[in-house]
């Protein structure tokens, strides 16, 4: 039986239950109700440029194949043999033009047909409806190379899905006329911690950064133009819902581009990146105008429920592994017009200060772990979350959009919270708001 979630998150009081982090139940619910229904990213289409490429991923806990077949045509499937249900491809990536099972023989083409199955005449007396068991296949559309699928015919179109986020996205994804591809391969590891903790976390949480990475700050990475809690952040700056439970943590309005320029790093980026895009800023103005291009500064954004975005190259997916484990996937994602040495620096300062072994990683990783444990004490499990900071202080900006808070607030993860709230007790996408949910403006 589902369990109706209006008693656990509240968001017009920005109030969560813990059990919604560690709750057997509850996971298996988001599996089916959140994964099982939302569009969630698979990859790049850089991963796949020709023909019978393919590239593993996952949806919630089922392997999936991106592939593009031998005519050209983006797909994505689960990967599995419809016989018994091996793996039909244990590799990361490649190109084949088909994947034969390991166990029993049946191979399944690039486009999803099962075009080989051994004994067909012999002992299946060509009886089997061949055309019945190719591979179980999810919807795929892609946003600016970005791939995303959704095993729910009912979901609502990918734009419709995204609603204002793309907006915010670009400053990552159209930059330059090019488009842009990820490099090196994906950093995997394994967080001891709930997943929505890090999506949370990137969806709006500019709250944290002074404190949870003073030591890193202290390293010398510099971390720091971040604002202090309570300063409102520099000039207008604001956190923000994109719509359908899409957050960024921060953008500035009317801010004074040289001032921007002018200022340190708010992390260790190393110079030749800087240059780099300070000498195309004429570019990025052309194709985002100049209020988002001023914005190339750091963007920290997530996508319900899973994907997140960090700065200017940076992918992050958060793999469900159980309510209290996560299987963590960063890309390192460039503009295809990138200097060879240029995109080094940009990977190797992608490493130095993310993935299992980045100091920010561990900084953030640490606390999740903690917050995701509390959820399980015997007096832990009954003290609320606190989720109030600039609560009722939302509202709308002309010149941006979506609803927007103060900055730092926590108005990104109260949307957050309730669209995932919604989903889990909608019983289908036609009992879910396809317009922004909205439960407090100022
Ligand atoms: S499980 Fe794949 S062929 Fe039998
Ligand atoms: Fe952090």
């Amino acid at each position: 039986m589902r369990t109706k979630l209006s008693g656990l998150v509240d968001a017009e009081k920005g109030l969560l239950d813990r059990s919604i982090f560690v709750d057997k139940d509850l996971y298996q619910q988001e599996l089916e109700q959140i994964f099982g229904r939302c569009w969630l990213v698979i990859g790049h289409e850089s991963q796949v440029p020709n023909p019978n490429d393919f590239a593993s991923s996952y949806m919630g806990e089922d392997p999936v194949l991106l592939t593009r077949d031998s005519k050209g045509k983006l797909h994505a499937f689960l990967n599995m043999c419809r016989h018994r249900g091996n793996r039909i491809c244990r590799a990361d990536a490649g190109n084949a033009p088909s994947f034969m099972c390991t166990y029993h023989g049946w191979t399944f083409a690039t486009d999803g047909k099962l075009v080989g199955v051994p004994g067909y005449k012999e002992a299946y007396f060509e009886e089997l409806d061949r055309s019945q068991w190719g591979l179980v296949e999810a919807r795929v559309d892609s946003y600016k190379g970005l791939v995303f699928a959704t095993w729910d015919k009912q979901a609502p179109s990918l734009p419709d899905y995204l609603s204002d986020i793309p907006w915010y996205m670009d400053l990552q994804f159209d930059r330059r006329a090019g488009g842009t591809e990820v490099v090196g391969g994906i950093l995997k590891w394994i967080l001891p911690a709930n997943w929505k903790f890090p999506a949370d976390n990137f969806a709006g949480d500019n709250y944290h950064a002074p404190i949870t990475h003073a030591s890193t700050n202290l390293a010398g990475i510099r971390h720091g133009r971040n604002p202090t809690p309570g300063s409102g952040g520099r000039g207008q700056s604001y956190s923000v819902h994109a719509g359908n439970g899409h957050g960024v943590i921060s953008i500035g309005i009317n801010p004074n581009r040289e001032e921007l320029r002018n200022a340190p790093p708010s992390l260790n980026v190393p110079d030749i990146v800087r240059d780099y895009y300070d000498a195309h800023m004429k570019e990025f103005n052309q194709r985002l105008g100049s209020l988002r291009a001023s914005n190339i500064t750091p963007k920290i954004l997530t996508v319900f429920p899973n994907f997140s975005t960090h700065m200017r190259s940076q992918l992050r997916v958060y793999h469900p592994r159980g309510p209290e484990r996560t299987e963590m996937w960063v890309y390192c994602l460039v503009d295809k017009e990138t200097p060879h040495e240029v995109r080094e620096a940009m990977h190797t300062n992608l490493t130095l200060t993310f993935g299992p072994s980045g100091t920010l990683d561990q900084d953030d990783m640490n606390n999740w772990v903690q917050c995701t444990a509390s959820g399980k004490g015997l007096m832990g499990k009954k003290h609320l979350i606190n989720l109030q900071l600039g609560l009722g202080h939302d509202g709308h900006n002309e010149l941006v959009p979506g609803t927007v808070g103060t900055n730092p607030s926590e108005t990104p993860q109260r949307y957050y919270y309730a669209r995932w709230a919604e989903l889990m007790d909608a019983s289908s996408w036609s009992d879910i708001s396809s317009s922004p949910i909205t439960y407090t403006t100022k």
